[in-house]
């Protein structure tokens, strides 16, 4: 396969997700019944908030399309406010014709988290693997919650949350000691078998973690930098994320 990789510098967060929605909805429009991996975090909330607009004016159809969140916290109940299924219902859920049937996200709350990720890392296999993977990025340079130093070969397994992350999430916790400490997430293996990626990156605490994915060296000590060996990568970026790029200011 020709190798694609494209990266597109919008103005601000809106012309990137706009851009976002519209990457999403012309797949769509495509091939109607989509297998999406999808993410949550703030970066996302504008391309789901058009994505929802889009629909509603009729021109997005999400009947035929599978849905695979790309992680969830563990030990909190599901609609815990600050659980990733609470958020995707918010957001995207219970807004389009998603079908429940077709809408995964790891259990939050399994009796045998090694079980429930095998059995998801199963659900993706019979879905006929990921269309296209929608990620954001961590400031860590993190990919879902595969945090530094998550082996490139991970399947969908539960992780360790960095305290950087676990840092960032307190406020929304209410304190530090209420964050979840681990959660099920996709593997670096599993977001790279996607049959397309694309990677939202806005603000300027972002520049750096997209400089190192981008142009850095592609090592495990930042989990994106691996999407430089991805043959169809997309990467929106606002100016403030891009600003740090070599040739870009
Ligand atoms: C969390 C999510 C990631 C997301 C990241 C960045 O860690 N598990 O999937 O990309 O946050 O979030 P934000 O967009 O809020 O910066």
């Amino acid at each position: 396969m020709k190798r694609m990789t494209c990266l597109i510098v919008l103005e601000d967060y809106q012309a990137l997700a706009r851009e976002a929605a519209r990457a999403v909805a012309r797949k769509l429009l495509e091939k109607p019944d989509l297998v999406l991996a999808l993410p949550t975090g703030d970066t996302p909330i504008g391309m789901y908030r058009e994505l929802v607009r889009l629909h509603r004016e009729g021109l997005v159809d999400f009947s035929q399309v599978t849905a695979f969140n790309l992680d969830e916290y563990l030990g909190i109940p599901p609609d815990h406010p600050q659980s990733f299924k609470s958020y995707m219902c918010q957001h995207l859920w219970d807004q389009v014709n998603l079908k429940e049937e077709r809408l995964h996200i790891p259990a939050s709350l399994p009796e045998d988290p090694d079980g429930e990720c095998a059995r998801y890392e199963g659900l993706i296999q019979e879905a006929g693997g990921i269309d296209l993977a929608v990620l954001g990025l961590g400031r860590n340079g993190h990919i879902g919650f595969n945090e530094p130093g998550t082996p490139f070969e991970s399947l969908t397994h539960v992780a360790q949350l960095s305290e950087e992350t676990r840092k960032r999430e307190a406020q929304a916790f209410g304190g530090l000691e209420r964050v979840p400490k681990k959660a099920i997430t996709m593997g670096i293996r599993t977001i790279m078998n996607a049959r397309e990626i694309l990677l939202l990156v806005s603000g300027v605490e972002k520049a750096e973690a997209l400089s190192r994915a981008l142009s850095g060296p592609i090592t495990p000590e930042v989990p994106a930098s691996v999407l430089q060996l991805h043959p169809r990568l997309t990467m929106l970026a606002d100016a403030a994320a891009a600003g740090s790029l070599p040739n870009l200011t």
